[in-house]
């Protein structure tokens, strides 16, 4: 076993193997690129936890889709204050308007982020705009909001690894883990 592949002691249970995350998302990616085969897609990572799946995910969209990609990093709704509204950090560089944009994000808990953020983009006028997320948290929805491409739908556990973060730590984990509450 090689250092990263260590279960890191903070961790209760490891949720999902890297091999099932990799299997995972090379099937996202082969649908991703049936469905916008001979098109422009503009892949939108949310920073910075969807750093390690947009990756993977874009070596698995074949050359018949024509990929850009950019990255948006938004600031985190304030609990129970949130107004259903974030904060761009950091914005596009490229125009959305009038392209096929596909949103990529780490995991969808509440849906308030990812609601307010396609809300945002949607102001620009894609021509299309759709969510690929890594992770799902169905029963923690707090608005009506459903991704076009899931990877895992998981229960209501604080997990990190794979891109995921607590207070910025596990990120570099390959695996998704559920978190030690200590
Ligand atoms: P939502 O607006 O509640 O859907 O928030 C999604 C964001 O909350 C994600 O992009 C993560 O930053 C964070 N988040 C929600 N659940 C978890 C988790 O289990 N681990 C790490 N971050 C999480």
């Amino acid at each position: 076993m090689s250092n990263s592949t260590l279960v890191h002691p903070d961790i209760v249970k490891v949720l999902l193997s890297e091999e099932a995350l990799l299997a995972r998302i090379r099937e996202l990616g082969a649908q991703i690129t049936r469905d916008y085969a001979g098109r422009k897609l503009l892949v939108v990572g949310v920073l910075k936890g969807s750093l390690i799946v947009m990756a993977d995910l874009l070596r698995a969209i074949g050359p018949g889709v024509d990929v850009h990609v950019d990255f948006v990093a938004v600031s985190s709704y304030a609990g129970a204050a949130s107004t259903g509204t974030v904060r761009i950090l950091l914005d596009l560089r490229e125009s959305p308007e009038g392209r096929d944009v596909l949103i990529v994000e780490d995991i969808v808990d509440t849906g308030l982020t990812l609601t307010a953020l396609t809300e945002t983009l949607r102001a620009h006028k894609p021509a299309s705009i759709e969510v690929c997320t890594l992770l799902d948290k169905t029963d923690c929805r707090q608005t009506p909001f459903s991704p076009k491409y899931t990877g895992f739908k998981i229960p209501n556990e604080f997990v990190v690894g794979f891109g995921l973060d607590y207070e910025e730590r596990y990120r570099q984990l390959p695996y998704i883990g559920i978190l030690r509450v200590s």
